[in-house]
């Protein structure tokens, strides 16, 4: 959009404009070319349309947004959303909708501006079930949307950033302006991207905002989600890049060791997008592990560390409504650096994918000792027939076709158990690559299990996009657990996207790549493994989570009432009598 254009609208994933601070209406602004009340339809059958990761129907997707589960187990994904071109600006909700994580059911989109020149920007939503916003008289299922408002004047300078609410009476599909908005007003121009949960012990909702260019994360209470209080600030802790963006404090459980018991200890996370400045150059998200009693987080160690040793997962939200359980995230797949260059814009009409949902625990690790584990979420909807399955008495190889898996995406599931770490070398190498037999283009990744060598992954073999900040070299130091002897790896090939669970998802990253001919040949082996060490390996073909909602066409329409795949969505997605 062209008032979006300019420099003012640097790229900040949540950005900022400020509206002046008079009171919203409660009514909407609507760009005659944006659909209301029927979602944008998409053709999900692009070359480089990743078919079990999330991406827009057609249009630009930036950060996700306003995550929440809902009492019936539906997973609710907004998302920064400008349904009119493949580039950030226009910013509304886009809203899809999942009862596995892996299938998506397009829906209208949420939010639109509340006037025109004013953009919605990112923020969170919360299920009101005990009514103290007053919004839901008779019902136990009112959303309330708690985000950033931002103007741009027309010379194109930015005003104030405030924070506005929305409520839901039908369960988060469509959205009113709350008539006395904004309920944390400012006069900053980078003041965003509010995250709000309920703290029981107090009996309040807890909001936490960032002052994006102070690098302040400010920590707000509410009895009601109206009327708002600034309880503390947490301030210049870790990487601070250009920008803090997108805070999130989340509490999650403890576990005794990588995938063992929880443990009675309370816990909280404050994840902290930085953007742009992070150490891999553009953006990237840091956590840390910590303790809140309702107004002060307080970190458990001085440390900063990173969600992903890729650089494409930003901005990255926790689901709300999981309290007491392990947290579930989905992160933006891209990179300020490029995300608005990829080559899917003008190939296929639309921008980005988010991550795969991951699942979430603190543990403490061998040697690092507090680490945010990742697990790649429970992947059997989307699993398809198993390719290959072969257990190696230390090495071995396989070469995997996989040019007739339909979806062009696989799963690869590796255990490798019985390691000796008094035996095993530099050289013991456990390698995956991903290439094309056509044009030669490979991805290629591994792990040397001796002397504290990494995990790699290396996009540089592949052509289809040529960028200066399209870095093409990545990996982590991962120091496995000699006790136990075991090492896991997950990965998932989607099209244009790699996503690696290493070490049981001690480490996670996200790789986009954008090759000129589809990858459809996978090579692994396990090379120098001492005798002994078992490695078990077996590849998935994954089925497409879109092509079977899609018409005669190739087109998903989404959530259309009679529509040609309406019973493919009413089977999976156990529609309520209307
Ligand atoms: C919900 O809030 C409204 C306004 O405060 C109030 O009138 C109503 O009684 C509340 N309903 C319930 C069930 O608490
Ligand atoms: C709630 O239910 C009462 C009783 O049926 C009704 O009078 C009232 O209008 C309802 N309120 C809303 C906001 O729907
Ligand atoms: C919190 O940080 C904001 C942004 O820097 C600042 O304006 C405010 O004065 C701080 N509040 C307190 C109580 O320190
Ligand atoms: C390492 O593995 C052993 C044996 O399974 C387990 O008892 C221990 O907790 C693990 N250590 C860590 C740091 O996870
Ligand atoms: C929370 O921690 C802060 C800072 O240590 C302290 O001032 C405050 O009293 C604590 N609040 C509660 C409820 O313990
Ligand atoms: C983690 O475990 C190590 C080794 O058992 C211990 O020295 C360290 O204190 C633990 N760290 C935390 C944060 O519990
Ligand atoms: C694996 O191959 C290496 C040589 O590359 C050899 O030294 C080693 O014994 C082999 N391991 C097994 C288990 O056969
Ligand atoms: C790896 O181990 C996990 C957990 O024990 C198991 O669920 C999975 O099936 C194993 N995969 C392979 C390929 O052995
Ligand atoms: C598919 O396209 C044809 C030609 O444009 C059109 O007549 C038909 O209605 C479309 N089918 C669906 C299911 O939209
Ligand atoms: C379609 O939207 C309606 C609300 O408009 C909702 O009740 C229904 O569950 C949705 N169906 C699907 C399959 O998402």
């Amino acid at each position: 959009m062209l008032a979006f254009g300019g420099h003012n609208l640097l790229l900040g994933a949540c950005l900022a404009i400020g509206g002046l601070v008079a009171a919203q209406s409660a009514t909407t602004y609507v760009n005659p070319s944006v659909p209301t009340g029927t979602p944008v339809p998409g053709v999900y059958t692009g070359a480089l349309r990743p078919q079990v990761h999330f991406s827009p129907p057609a249009g630009f997707m930036n950060d996700p947004n306003g995550m929440f589960v809902d009492a019936a187990g539906v997973w609710h994904l907004y998302y920064q959303y400008n349904p009119t071109g493949v580039a950030a600006g226009n910013q509304h909700w886009g809203h899809a909708t999942s009862t596995d994580l892996y299938h998506w059911v397009n829906q209208p989109i949420a939010l639109f501006p509340p006037e025109e020149g004013v953009y919605v920007f990112s923020g969170s939503a919360v299920v009101d079930a005990d009514n103290t916003s007053g919004f839901f008289p008779n019902q136990t299922n009112g959303v309330v949307a708690v985000f950033t408002l931002a103007r741009y004047y027309d010379d194109g300078s930015a005003g104030p950033q405030t924070q506005a609410i929305a409520y839901s009476l039908d369960g988060g599909y469509s959205f009113e302006y709350y008539d006395k908005n904004p309920v944390i007003d400012s006069t900053s121009s980078q003041f965003r991207d509010p995250k709000v949960f309920w703290h029981k012990p107090s009996k309040k909702w807890v909001a936490v905002i960032a002052f994006a260019q102070e690098f302040v994360v400010g920590v707000y209470t509410s009895p009601d989600l109206k009327a708002w209080t600034h309880a503390s600030n947490f301030s210049h802790h870790g990487l601070l890049g250009a920008q803090y963006e997108c805070p999130n404090l989340v509490q999650v459980p403890v576990r005794d060791s990588v995938g063992g018991s929880v443990i009675d200890e309370e816990a909280y996370v404050m994840t902290i997008s930085v953007q742009p400045g992070a150490p891999l150059g553009g953006s990237a998200t840091q956590y840390f592990p910590g303790r809140f009693n309702g107004t002060h987080f307080e970190t458990f160690d001085a440390a900063t560390r990173l969600t992903d040793f890729g650089k494409d997962n930003y901005a990255a939200q926790f689901f709300s409504g999981l309290e007491g359980k392990d947290a579930v995230s989905i992160g933006w797949a891209s990179n300020w650096q490029y995300a608005q260059t990829v080559p899917t814009g003008p190939a296929e009409g639309w921008r980005s994918a988010m991550t795969l949902a991951r699942r979430s625990y603190l543990t403490n690790a061998t040697r690092i000792g507090w680490v945010l584990v990742d697990e790649l979420v429970d992947v059997t909807p989307v699993l398809d027939i198993v390719l290959q399955q072969e257990t190696w008495d230390g090495n071995g190889s396989l070469a995997v076709d996989y040019s007739a898996v339909e979806s062009n995406a696989i799963y690869i599931d590796v255990n490798v158990t019985g390691l000796d770490a008094s035996l095993v070398s530099g050289s013991s190498l456990f390698s995956l690559s991903f290439s094309s037999p056509v044009s030669g283009e490979t991805v290629r990744s591994g792990f040397y299990f001796g002397g504290d060598q990494p995990f790699f992954v290396d996009r540089g073999l592949v052509r289809g996009f040529d960028n200066v900040f399209f870095t093409d070299k990545f990996s982590t130091a991962d120091v496995w657990n000699a006790t136990a002897g075991t090492w896991r790896f997950q990965g998932v090939v989607d099209r244009s996207i790699y996503e690696v669970f290493v070490d049981g998802g001690v480490h996670a990253g996200t790789f986009l790549f954008y090759p000129t001919q589809p990858l459809t040949l996978l090579s692994l082996a396990a090379a120098d493994l001492p005798k002994g060490t078992k490695v078990s390996v077996a590849v998935w073909g994954l089925e497409s989570a879109w092509a079977r909602y899609e018409d005669q066409n190739g087109t998903v329409a989404g959530n259309v009432t009679g529509s040609a795949k309406r019973d493919a969505y009413e089977a999976d997605f156990k529609l309520p009598e209307v």
